[in-house]
């Protein structure tokens, strides 16, 4: 893939993850306004708020890149995330905590794979920044799998799911990857006087 393709590949996946976002954070303010445990309102707002500081930094990304988010796509995603928003209003407790879980799960890896497009694009700055998105969301994905795990009731243990690779692995397995990608250039050497 050349350095041009892999840019427009990385902007594809940055229009993704800019609307995802959004339908995170619409779903999120439905959520946290049926909970009634103040610690888990409170900690599904803060998980809201940094989902929209990922998609605002994700929005100046794109535009960095010469680029704009995907309007309609927008527009869906903003739908899909008031209708999981509604639905957690009749899911009771678990269903909505366990697709919480679910989601953040997947979003780790979108950002991991963003943090190796931004290399193949020849734009190593930017993957710092996704490896550390892809660490939040790995916080988020912990969040709600613990709090599904002490739930009691046969719902919430069938509908457990598969741990992530632990969170050292985000950046162990990118270095693996991609040794030199976060390594600065070397100084130069001095002129001799
Ligand atoms: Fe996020
Ligand atoms: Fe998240």
């Amino acid at each position: 893939m050349s350095q041009a393709d892999a840019r427009d590949a990385l902007i594809r996946r940055l229009r993704l993850a800019y609307s995802g976002e959004l339908a995170a954070a619409v779903a999120y303010a439905g959520h946290w306004r049926t909970l009634r445990d103040p610690d888990q309102r409170a900690n599904v707002q803060r998980i809201r708020a940094e989902e929209l500081a990922h998609r605002a930094r994700v929005g100046e990304m794109l535009a960095e890149l010469g680029a704009r988010p995907h309007r309609l796509r927008d527009a869906l995603m903003a739908l899909v995330g008031l209708a999981i928003a509604i639905s957690c209003f009749v899911g009771g407790w678990t269903v909505p905590m366990v697709g919480a879980g679910r989601i953040e799960r997947v979003n780790i890896r979108e950002y991991e794979d963003a943090a190796r497009r931004a290399v193949a694009a020849g734009l190593p700055e930017y993957a710092e920044e996704f490896l550390h998105m892809a660490e939040v969301e790995w916080d988020h994905e912990r969040y709600f799998h613990d709090l599904v795990r002490a739930r009691p009731g046969w719902l919430a243990r069938r509908a457990d799911w598969p741990d992530p690779l632990p969170r050292e692995e985000i950046r162990a397995s990118f270095h693996r990857d991609l040794p030199h990608a976060l390594t600065p250039p070397r100084a130069p050497a001095l002129a001799p006087a």
